[in-house]
């Protein structure tokens, strides 16, 4: 019969369950930043790519915290990015992948708490709160497209994704409450 799992190597399995996930939305958002780039939506383009780089910040927050805890960071995405769907459908699926992670976070957080890791458990309120900042900003756009439909599609064409500041999302809109770094 294996061992139980000791606590450090639960938190270990949460951190390392997280970092495979914003691997998979690293792929999934720089994927469609370039088809949004290509279907002439600039200013969608712009933002996914500012929340893959939030993304970014995340696995590397995460690597970080595992290697720490003396645990190796998983190089592997938990799902392949979904490619090639219509505007609308991208806006609802992504904002179903922020629900799941606000979801599995909040999850891992008290995992965190159970195993008496209290900074990780703070990494993952910080990351709650930035995935209900992209899922709020997903939301919103699903709402105006519903609402207005071609009209507004129309303002987010053009602009150019590339040459802006590559600070991610969140920093865009002034930084997340209570942020760590
Ligand atoms: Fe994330
Ligand atoms: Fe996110």
């Amino acid at each position: 019969m294996a061992a139980k799992p000791d606590n450090k190597q639960i938190v270990i399995n949460v951190l390392n369950k997280a970092r495979a996930s914003e691997l998979a939305a690293i792929l999934q958002y720089m994927s469609q930043h370039y088809e949004l780039a290509d279907s002439d939506y600039g200013q969608f383009a712009q933002q996914l790519k500012l929340i893959a780089i939030d993304e970014m910040r995340h696995a590397e927050m995460l690597a970080e915290r595992i290697l720490i805890l003396g645990g190796t960071p998983t190089s592997q995405p938990d799902m392949p990015a979904k490619k090639k769907m219509p505007v609308l459908e991208i806006m609802k699926y992504d904002a179903e992948l922020e629900e799941i992670a606000v979801r599995d976070y909040n999850e891992a957080h008290q995992v965190c708490r159970d195993g008496r890791d209290s900074l990780s458990a703070k990494l993952f309120e910080q990351l709650v709160t930035e995935e209900q900042i992209h899922l709020d900003h997903f939301q919103d756009i699903i709402g105006h497209i519903e609402e207005l439909g071609s009209a507004y599609l129309a303002t987010q064409v053009g602009g150019a994704a590339e040459g802006a500041p590559a600070r991610g999302f969140v920093a865009s809109q002034g930084g997340a409450p209570n942020a760590q770094a």
